[in-house]
């Protein structure tokens, strides 16, 4: 699996050799800050259970559904699928976090565009949806720009760090649903 996103940066499958890189990119709190099932601090067992459902997934699936995104091989993000079920549904989550020495380039930005291409075409995918927080900016921007539009503000929708947090949902719909 290799899909190239644009000139030197491309996503793979994420592979035991990545743990290093994971464990330097998820010692930055914003990552954590960010996401939903992102422990910090993050250890290296955390790295190891990670690995390890990405494997499984990847036997489930039969196909990663988990990607590395690199620069140069080395991994600066991770993106993938969740409630992804092909042929049984039409639709999927999308999520991703970057390494913050990144951000702001559009990676991500070609990231998702490139999982939209991915899941509508080869996948035949009718719809992807995405959370985001509700002070996330950066990552509804992401989204706006990629074509994703917000179908509902969700009150006090997830709980961490002892608090409920608001969130967006944002979706978007294929140009034309194949079932
Ligand atoms: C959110 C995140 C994925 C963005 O990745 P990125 O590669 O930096 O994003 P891009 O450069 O493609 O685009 C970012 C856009 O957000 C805008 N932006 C950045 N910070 C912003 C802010 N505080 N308020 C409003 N817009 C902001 C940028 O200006 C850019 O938009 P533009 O092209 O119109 O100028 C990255 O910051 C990240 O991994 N954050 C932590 C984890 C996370 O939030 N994951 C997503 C969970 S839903």
């Amino acid at each position: 699996m290799h899909l190239e996103v644009r000139p030197q940066i491309a996503l793979t499958e994420i592979r035991p050799a990545d743990k290093p890189a994971l464990l330097e990119h998820l010692a930055a709190r914003e990552i954590y800050e960010n996401t939903l099932r992102i422990p910090y601090p993050y250890t290296e067992d955390d790295a190891d259970q990670w690995l390890a459902m990405v494997a499984q997934s990847t036997r489930e699936h039969g196909r990663p559904v988990h990607w590395a995104i690199r620069q140069n091989e080395r991994l600066i993000g991770c993106c993938g699928f969740d409630h992804l079920a092909l042929g049984r549904s039409h639709r999927a989550e999308i999520g991703y976090w970057l390494a913050e020495p990144y951000w702001g380039r559009g990676i991500v930005t070609a990231v998702v565009g490139k999982l939209c291409e991915h899941a509508f075409g080869p996948w035949g995918l009718g719809k992807l949806s995405a959370y985001v927080f509700a002070d996330n900016a950066a990552s509804a921007r992401v989204l706006e720009k990629c074509g994703f539009a917000q179908e509902g503000y969700l009150r006090r929708h997830f709980f961490k760090d002892g608090r409920f947090l608001d969130a967006r949902l944002f979706a978007r719909l294929a140009e034309s649903l194949r079932r």
